[in-house]
């Protein structure tokens, strides 16, 4: 038997593949399935940022660059920041990362000892407990009040604050359920932040897709907790660049620091032809990103109003990203021996050939996740799809 290190032997499977694994089965045997899983824009990268890239390669730009990415880049990530929130982060500030994942993971290593702990609000990206027990460190899950519309508040906030949390995981747009802080409500938690002096890691990677003309509000617009917000961002979604891998992380400055020593000695620096194309991404014309913007927020609304109006079943209205969740424990216990997310998942891929996202992956069990980062022609068929499926649940 070959030894797995304890370490790496705690990871989980991601609940997805399973299912994955039982749609690309279904689709090799000629199974018309469509997936609502996409966790990426279904947009091509710009075709301005891929020239930038191909540009390097001509131009032989394929070496090292410095370990924390391009001068120029960081300089490109801290005007943006400027522009996008007012806030200054200076360029040793910035780290430029292998895709924003890979931010979250190096902002939670540079502040977490074993041992500390993690408040993770659910419903959360799947990536973050997993990253939380690499660390080492403890997770505690907040679960949101029924009043507050799956978020967490700054009351909620206080109490699960003990001697040993160190961090706060929030991500706002959230992936999975689209929902948006409003500045209001990241003020106040802003507030207990500063009285508790713990770290928060703020994912915004979703903050140029929210939708109704939603002000989006930034974890880094207040100067009280400005030295404990550890922000991530970068040009996966924004710029629809998921494949190329760059992300970054602004912090104070010794955060900063570890995080560049470590990654130094890790992946070294991002692709030195894809900081070439972000580059380009933060500094070209961004008109595309309302073309973007607006198909995200048509297809929110259909897919919003027809969740609604399947018989028990309740949607939040996503204020950003380009997924819905949508709770379905009505259709649990009933019939079909459907008694969680991963049973009904299973069911409407099975019986449906409509993929979903069990909520459980979420460490929600009574949603699911749909992506709408597809055709309005997908969407329809997947949801007529879903709603024959539970129709049929309650016959
Ligand atoms: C909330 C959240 N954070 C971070 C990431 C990682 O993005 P990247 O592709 O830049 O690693 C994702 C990707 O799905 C995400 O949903």
């Amino acid at each position: 038997m070959p030894h797995i290190s304890k370490r790496l032997a705690q990871i989980c499977e991601s609940q997805t593949l399973a299912l994955n694994s039982v749609m690309m089965r279904m689709k090799r045997e000629g199974k018309d399935v469509v997936s609502l899983g996409a966790g990426e824009p279904d947009f091509d990268t710009p075709p301005h940022i891929k020239e930038a890239a191909i540009k390097a390669i001509q131009e032989g730009f394929t070496k090292y660059t410095p370990v924390d990415g391009l001068f120029e880049l960081k300089e490109a990530i801290s005007a943006w920041i400027k522009h996008e929130h007012g806030v200054h982060y200076s360029t040793e500030q910035i780290i430029v990362t292998c895709g924003a994942k890979h931010a979250v993971y190096q902002g939670i290593l540079a502040v977490c000892d074993p041992e500390d702990e993690v408040l993770l609000p659910k419903p959360y990206w799947v990536s973050y407990p997993e990253q939380i027990k690499l660390a080492g460190a403890q997770i505690v899950e907040m679960t949101p009040g029924d009043a507050s519309g799956l978020k967490i508040t700054a009351q909620q906030l206080e109490k699960a604050i003990t001697s040993k949390t160190r961090l706060l995981i929030l991500n706002s747009p959230s992936n999975p359920s689209g929902i948006v802080y409003s500045r209001e409500e990241l003020a106040a938690i802003a507030q207990v932040i500063k009285r508790s002096g713990i770290y928060v890691l703020a994912d915004e990677i979703y903050d140029k897709i929210t939708f109704d003309d939603l002000p989006f509000a930034s974890m880094t617009v207040f100067p009280e907790i400005r030295d404990q917000v550890i922000y991530v961002n970068g040009v996966s979604k924004t710029f629809a660049m998921t494949g190329w891998r760059i992300g970054f992380l602004a912090a104070h400055q010794e955060v900063a620091t570890a995080v560049r020593n470590y990654q130094g000695h890790s992946t070294s620096n991002p692709t030195s032809i894809s900081q070439k194309a972000a580059l380009e991404g933060y500094r070209a014309d961004k008109a595309f990103l309302a073309e973007m913007k607006n198909a995200f927020q048509q297809r929110r609304d259909y897919v919003h109003q027809r969740l609604n109006a399947m018989p028990d079943v309740h949607c939040e209205l996503p204020q950003g990203a380009f997924y819905a969740f949508p709770n379905f424990s009505a259709y649990y216990h009933k019939s079909g021996g459907i008694c969680s997310s991963m049973d009904l998942c299973s069911y409407l891929i099975e019986k449906y050939n409509v993929a979903m996202v069990p909520g459980i992956a979420f460490g929600m069990d009574d949603y699911s996740r749909l992506s709408f980062a597809t055709s309005m022609q997908n969407l329809e068929k997947a949801l007529d799809r879903i709603e024959n499926g539970l129709a049929d649940l309650r016959r």
